[in-house]
């Protein structure tokens, strides 16, 4: 609702109060008309102050309506008849005024904010546009490059930013109500005319199309084949080139079509799959709602390389005091070195003082670690290093200490079975760099306790990053997933693709960059060990195995070639492209006839590989085992799937998710594209679709949320 009320002055204050955010929700909307009514056919009433309740001007539209039918008044008219009133709005921004609400904001004729207040049009960040005006409205107030920035992005606007763009008239570290109350008063009575936007011409550069162009450039490299970020670019141009009225006709256009793209529903199912993560439950019944964390006031992590840095870097950043563990003194030195340089950085990029990091401290003795609450070991991925280190942690830490492994896929029970306390040892698997990626996979063995799954999770939100909980297996739930997916990868230029065409299809679908550009990224070493541990390469075959096959499943030890010729990625200048230029991958020909070579070797007829084939081997089997994670109770829904893949594995979040993309092309389809697969290349088990696809398809393909029940029902049949 919103509140009135006549304050001496002749000052009407509205409040709007809808906790948490004051959200515009139907009965807000309606409480807004009638007061702004009220105010302005008061006789009494000079000037008008809009406000929110709690400190918070407006968080925006209100999402739970997204999905219904709208009810209630319109935003458009609403804000229209707040800029057509003869008396001064001025809208008192305190903590935020997001979305709708900086578009509400926008229709006053003045803007107050408190220094500690955000703004942003977010509404691309949910597959939409700013609709109730923002896209006619913002660039008209503060010029057309500025206005594509913020509406493209939906990035957060610092107050002082705002001031300095000219969104907000005036920042204040003092109360911004009573600010706003006192400069009402001096504009009292004067002319609303030359206030409102609507009626203003939005400035822009003389060369419109090129900053266009160039707004589409970067949106086609950050969220390629994201619909929202370009229609914003088509309702800035409308702002730069028409009248106010068919700006925002255009405005509306661009909103339905976005409304009914499948985009928006799939960004939207995302926002609030990543806040149900946090509500977690683990394959005994343990669940966020009867386990309390641990408090975490001194952590460890043993090992500065790649991960070690970035887990220290993301826990002092945190405010919780590290010790840093090496083995010898010339690593230490280099990890301690880079350690300090990474915070360094940050500390600037954030504005972040000193005396809110955490200290930390390097050492080479283990037993430093006597009073530490929780421990991250992140060593080389060596089940047998790694079992010596918990063992040792047994009798140095706290018998209350939280053991964690960043493992990337080994046996967390292995690993466990070495500790005294089993139960305190969970796996934190972070991604790389380990200081930037969001996800963080809480990896919960069978004899890991509740508590210690809650404290993990605690600390993820502490690290601001998305916790998940998965079961134990092999790659856990990402990178168990990844294995198809790649494979069919190599699959596709065994028959007949190039590396290029594959990344090409998969970079259209959304991805920031395709398989084999990320392989060469990472090292193609790192997956050559792994399979190497599992004796799929070289001497160690045994005798009569056929190169292309492994068990009679098929393998391609296209990789291994690759790895034992030197070509190791970006790294060594070649891998599945070549690097003249650092980091800049060029088709190689080297590779072409490598391919053609291979394929006469071993007389695979060489064929033309359609872009819809690369995509649905690709995806689907990748999918197909999401569904085997689902029937094995590894992931406890298919929205912590999806949750993992957008926010650890680069899914477009236009997509939803591997698992909600699934059902949005449709599980039939999925099903029936898996079983012709599968007939065509029946030594690919993958293949083979799982038993939980086939059942749900029975079922009529429920929507997404309804698989949950369903999985349970069905593991207890089982
Ligand atoms: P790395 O090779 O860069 O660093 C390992 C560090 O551990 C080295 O500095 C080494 O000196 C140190 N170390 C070895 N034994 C030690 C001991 N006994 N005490 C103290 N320090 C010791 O390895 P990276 O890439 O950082 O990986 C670490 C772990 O994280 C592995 O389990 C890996 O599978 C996992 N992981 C790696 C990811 C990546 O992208 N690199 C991603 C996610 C997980």
């Amino acid at each position: 609702m919103a509140l009135y009320r006549r304050i001496p002055g002749a000052i009407a204050v509205i409040t709007l109060t809808n906790p948490p955010v004051n959200a515009l929700s139907c009965t807000v909307r309606e409480a807004i008309y009638e007061t702004v009514k009220r105010a302005t056919a008061d006789q009494e009433v000079k000037a008008i102050v809009l406000c929110g309740a709690n400190g918070k001007f407006c968080g925006g539209a209100d999402i739970k309506e997204f999905s219904r039918e709208m009810r209630g008044p319109p935003l458009v008219p609403m804000i229209d008849m707040i800029e057509e009133s003869e008396k001064p709005v001025v809208a008192v921004i305190e903590g935020v005024a997001f979305g709708g609400g900086l578009e509400l904001a926008l229709g006053c004729h003045y803007r107050i904010a408190h220094s500690g207040a955000q703004v942003g049009l977010t509404e691309v960040t949910l597959g939409l546009l700013p609709a109730a005006g923002g896209t006619q409205r913002l660039p008209r107030l503060i010029g057309v490059p500025a206005a594509l920035d913020i509406i493209t992005t939906g990035r957060h606007v610092s107050a002082q930013e705002a001031v300095r763009l000219g969104i907000v008239d005036k920042v204040t570290d003092s109360s911004a109500m009573e600010e706003a109350i006192e400069f009402a008063k001096t504009v009292a009575g004067e002319p609303m005319g030359p206030r409102r936007l609507s009626l203003w011409t939005a400035a822009c550069p003389e060369d419109l199309d090129s900053l266009l162009e160039g707004a589409l450039v970067r949106i086609r490299q950050r969220s390629r084949g994201a619909l929202a970020p370009v229609a914003c670019v088509q309702a800035v141009r409308a702002a730069a080139s028409l009248p106010f009225a068919q700006g925002m006709k255009k405005e509306q256009e661009l909103m339905a079509y976005l409304f009914t793209s499948g985009q928006a529903r799939a960004m939207q199912y995302c926002f609030f799959t990543q806040r149900a993560a946090a509500r977690w439950t683990t394959p005994s019944g343990a669940s966020w709602e009867n386990t309390k964390a641990r408090p975490v006031q001194q952590a460890a992590v043993i090992g500065l390389g790649t991960m070690g840095r970035g887990i220290a870097v993301s826990l002092s950043r945190a405010g919780i005091p590290v010790i840093a563990v090496e083995t010898e003194q010339k690593r230490l030195k280099a990890g301690r070195k880079a350690v300090n340089s990474m915070l360094t950085r940050e500390s600037q990029k954030r504005g972040l003082a000193e005396a809110h990091l955490g200290s930390i401290s390097f050492t080479l003795d283990l037993r430093k670690l006597r009073d530490t609450d929780l421990v991250i070991e992140a060593v080389f991925e060596d089940m047998a290093l790694k079992k010596q280190i918990f063992s040792k942690l047994s009798s140095v830490c706290r018998p209350d200490a939280l053991l964690c492994t960043n493992t990337s896929g080994l046996n967390i029970d292995e690993i466990a079975s070495a500790a005294s306390r089993p139960e305190l040892v969970v796996g934190t698997h972070f991604f790389a760099p380990a200081h930037v990626m969001k996800l963080l996979e809480v990896v919960c063995g069978p004899r890991t306790s509740p508590v210690a799954v809650a404290t993990a999770m605690q600390l993820a939100k502490r690290l601001e990053k998305i916790g998940v909980v998965v079961g134990n297996c092999s790659g856990f739930v990402g990178n168990r997933m990844m294995r198809p997916y790649t494979e069919q990868a190599y699959y596709l230029l065994e028959e007949g693709a190039r590396p290029e065409e594959v990344d090409l299809v998969l970079e259209e679908f959304g991805f920031a960059m395709g398989i084999f550009r990320v392989m060469d990224l990472s090292g193609l070493d790192v997956g050559w060990r792994s399979r190497k541990e599992l004796g799929l390469t070289g001497p160690k075959l045994p005798p009569g195995t056929e190169a292309r096959s492994r068990g009679g499943r098929r393998y391609s030890p296209l990789p291994d070639i690759l790895c034992e010729s030197g070509r190791l990625g970006q790294k060594t200048g070649r891998g599945w492209y070549l690097y003249e230029k650092e980091r800049v991958a060029t088709p190689d020909p080297w590779l072409q006839s490598f391919l053609e070579d291979y394929r006469s070797r071993f007389g695979i007829q060489s064929r033309r590989v359609g872009q819809d084939e690369i995509l649905e081997r690709c995806l689907y089997s990748l999918i197909n085992e999401g569904f085997r994670i689902l029937q094995e109770g590894i992931a406890a829904s298919p929205e912590d799937i999806d949750v993992i893949y957008v926010s650890g594995y680069g899914w477009p979040r236009h997509r939803g998710g591997p698992m909600f993309y699934a059902w949005m092309v449709g599980l039939p389809k999925v099903l029936d594209k898996l079983e012709h697969y599968h007939r065509t290349h029946p030594d690919i088990p993958n293949l083979a679709p799982s038993s939980m696809l086939r059942k749900l398809v029975a079922r009529g393909s429920p929507p997404v949320h309804q698989w949950r029940a369903l999985i349970q029902q069905h593991s207890s049949q089982l």
